[in-house]
């Protein structure tokens, strides 16, 4: 996978969500995790959780907007649920990017969508959870700049080297079908 990721929550409330959401950014290999306002004990979240998350990403903890302090060089992208965002399909991911996500009862605030350098959201008719619309951004991600192969044209997944191989033998005709010069 070519560059970072971190994964950030503003205003979050519930601790589930958190627990979710950082999970799914340890899971999908987010270099950093980072909250912004919490509204919950985040050392309780850490308690519970069971992937280690938070032993195995740097964790920050900021408390107001301003404080924010992203490595130099990294986009910040805000993931809302708004008529002016771009759409996920469309759009290309910054290689060193910070994704923030808004609480469960709001929208990312006006100061942070300001500050951000894109704003995109996931189109459909109303919003998701915040671990749910996180972990369809880090797959969107994971997608573009992941190194997979193509995807075949026929349903099912690509041919392994063997059956490319027998595919290969099956196309050239035989020596009987070969038609000679004369
Ligand atoms: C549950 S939503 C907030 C509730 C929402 N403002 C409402 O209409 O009631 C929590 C966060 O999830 C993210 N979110 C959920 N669905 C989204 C979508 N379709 N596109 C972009 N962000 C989404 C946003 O970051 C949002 O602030």
């Amino acid at each position: 996978m070519r560059g970072y990721f971190g994964v950030g929550v503003e205003g979050i409330s519930k601790e589930h969500n958190l627990g979710n959401l950082v999970r799914s950014a340890h899971a999908f290999g987010a270099s950093f995790f980072f909250v912004i306002r919490p509204e919950i004990d985040v050392n309780a979240v850490r308690v519970t959780d069971t992937s280690g998350a938070f032993d195995h990403m740097p964790f920050h903890v900021w408390d107001s907007v301003e404080n924010m302090d992203l490595p130099e060089g990294c986009q910040l992208v805000g993931i809302e649920l708004t008529d002016e965002s771009i759409e996920l399909p469309s759009f290309r991911h910054p290689t060193r990017a910070a994704y923030v996500l808004g609480p469960e009862m709001g929208d990312l605030s006006a100061e942070i969508q300001e500050k951000c350098d894109h704003v995109i959201k996931i189109p459909m008719k109303f919003c998701v959870n915040v671990g749910v619309a996180g972990a369809i951004t880090m797959y969107d991600r994971m997608m573009c700049m992941g190194r997979f192969a193509e995807r075949p044209v026929k349903p099912g997944g690509p041919l392994r080297p063997h059956e490319k191989q027998a595919q290969t033998h099956r196309r050239r005709p035989s020596r009987k079908t070969r038609t000679t010069k004369t």
